[in-house]
């Protein structure tokens, strides 16, 4: 359990459909008030009603969710609460909590809250307390990061480590170089701990530019894989043992320049990792839920222990709002049930995220595993196949940049894709007036996205040009902006450890709040295997001309003998 007060002991049908039998699709009272929200402008919903704004705003722990310019009522929210508890969602957050197997596919629970508990109430799976484990855990990630931090760690020929290299893909890296790169480049003063540098992609380029400037003798690298078995790490490994290898002393240890996260003790064993070095990673955490864990031990050593602890902290603040709020006021399940009506409701195929802050840059890429490798499924818990798409396609940059970049698009693109406006009010390192105007650009956008401009103003603005009726015509409809283009703006005070922990940990329930309305477990993946197979042939045909399988469509086949010929050339 995951809290003082016991849940009652909860079991709920994860195979079956989850509301009176039927699969999930298009209830018919949300399809009548979406039939009846589609021709009603966004505008024409503020004018009904003056109190929108604060109707449809959510506040907790300064936090402030405004949906009114999304394409929902109040009567809509209440139509998706009901549509919340025939989902049985209550159950399944307690089930979710109570270490229940909701990943029933594989087996397990899902207990990356579990990870940053802030009190010690005994956390079950199969039967056995695992937060001694977690706590222990968490001991050995503080006490290595100090002996980097303080310089006491040190490599093979006596001395301090400076630069750490974590080596890591998807889930083992995208959350610490998230959070490494939102809070770790700006440092208090006086601290001074080692570089932190990730690598991910097996493109050599990706390893060798983390190399370039470092020192074998002062590096130490994190080899990050919960299977220790992906391709793309094990060979980034391997490329760094032969560079530390060739840079050390004839005979010095290089496995003492290896750390290894990952529950495969005995893969990191045979790489050549001592067990003492290893820390664990356990299989009731998803990759993409677990930068609470040792994954995220490049984040105690950038940032310190403390704000590795902050930053748990505010996560786990979100996890009690989480289980113990009620539905409607409750800020993961708001926005999963907002961002299921938008995609499965209102047929929304896209979802752009935009992080007014440049700390957050990599959270859309972020967000782009934990939503899609969570949500992006084709049937639902017990196997049936979706009618409706269980999630939108998730992308983004940062603003003011994105102005620059895609909000043309958005603005005059024949499609409506909802964005997500994220907006810290504080700027961490203040510079004059620039985060007045990050500020009044965010707000900016989403005001013209929602209200538009219209051919009467712009035909006003161009009178007296002396363009011809013709000209004045088209240059009049090169400029209107339609409008009626909905957006949630998110607001938190400022962006640090806590308050990033909560974004995260926000994210992570309402894609799990989304997957329960869908029906759909959402801590699998069995999507991303098929790649992986296919690629083996295709490395031996590359690598050595073995024979593609005979089953191999022609148009691989022919680029297979366009690469080899390439190589041969070049050879
Ligand atoms: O993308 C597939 C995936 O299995 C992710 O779920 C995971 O985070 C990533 O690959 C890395 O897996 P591992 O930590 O086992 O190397």
């Amino acid at each position: 359990m995951l809290h003082c007060i016991r849940p009652l002991r909860v079991r709920v049908d994860f195979y079956g459909t989850h509301r009176n039998g039927h699969p999930p699709g298009i209830p018919p009272s949300l399809e009548a008030l979406r039939n009846s929200l589609r021709s009603t402008p966004l505008l024409g919903l503020f004018a009904a009603d003056p109190q929108r704004f604060s109707r449809l705003s959510f506040d907790w722990d300064g936090w402030l969710v405004d949906f009114s310019k999304e394409r929902v009522t109040r009567d809509v929210i209440a139509a998706l609460l009901r549509e919340a508890e025939a989902a049985n969602l209550s159950a399944w957050i307690a089930a979710l909590f109570a270490g229940e197997k909701v990943n029933q596919s594989e087996g397990r629970p899902a207990l990356h809250m579990a990870l940053r508990q802030q009190d010690d109430t005994p956390v079950h799976v199969d039967g056995r307390d695992v937060l001694p484990a977690i706590r222990a855990a968490q001991a050995r990630i503080t006490a290595l990061a100090g002996a980097l931090r303080d310089g006491r760690r040190t490599g093979a020929t006596g001395r301090p480590i400076r630069d750490v290299v974590h080596i890591g893909i998807g889930g083992s890296d995208l959350g610490p170089r998230l959070v490494c790169d939102a809070l770790g480049a700006i440092l208090p003063a006086g601290e001074h701990p080692p570089g932190v540098r990730f690598v991910s992609n097996v493109d050599p380029e990706h390893l060798t530019r983390a190399l370039h400037g470092l020192d074998p003798e002062t590096t130490l690298f994190v080899v990050v894989s919960k299977t220790f078995t992906t391709q793309e790490t094990l060979a980034n490994a391997a490329a760094a043992r032969r560079w530390l290898q060739a840079g050390l002393p004839a005979g010095a240890a290089a496995g003492t320049h290896f750390v290894g996260v990952s529950s495969n003790v005995a893969a990191a064993e045979s790489f050549g990792i001592a067990a003492d070095d290893v820390l664990p990673m356990w299989d009731w955490v998803g990759g993409r839920y677990s930068l609470w864990s040792a994954v995220g031990l490049p984040i105690a050593i950038r940032l310190g222990p403390a704000r590795f602890a902050e930053l748990l902290a505010g996560a786990a603040s979100v996890d009690r709002h989480f289980r113990t709020t009620p539905l409607e006021s409750n800020l993961p399940v708001l926005l999963g049930l907002v961002g299921w009506w938008n995609a499965r409701l209102l047929g929304h195929a896209e979802r752009v995220v935009v992080p007014y802050a440049h700390a957050l840059g990599l959270l859309p890429a972020f967000l782009q595993q934990l939503v899609l490798e969570s949500n992006g499924k084709r049937v639902q818990r017990d196997g049936t196949p979706l009618t409706l798409p269980s999630c939108a396609a998730l992308w983004g940059m940062t603003g003011t940049d994105g102005q620059h970049a895609f909000f043309q698009w958005l603005h005059q693109g024949l499609r409506e894709a909802p964005v997500e406006f994220i907006l810290p009010l504080r700027a961490a390192h203040p510079a004059g007036t620039q985060q007045t105007l990050l500020v009044a650009n965010a707000l900016a956008q989403a005001q013209a996205l929602l209200g538009g401009r219209d051919p009467g103003t712009i035909r006003g603005e161009l009178a007296g040009k002396g363009l011809s009726a013709e000209a004045l015509e088209a240059a009049i409809a090169a400029r209107v902006c339609p409008g009626d283009r909905a957006s949630t703006m998110i607001l938190l005070p400022q962006l640090d450890a806590r308050r990033l922990g909560q974004l995260l940990a926000l994210y992570e329930h309402r894609t799990f709040v989304e997957a329960v309305l869908s029906g759909i477990n959402c801590f699998d993946q069995y999507g991303v295997e098929l790649g992986k197979t296919l690629a083996a042939p295709i490395i031996a045909a590359l690598t050595d001309g073995s024979p593609l399988p005979a089953a191999t469509d022609a148009s691989t086949r022919g680029l297979v003998a366009r690469v080899r010929a390439a190589d041969a050339a070049a050879t």
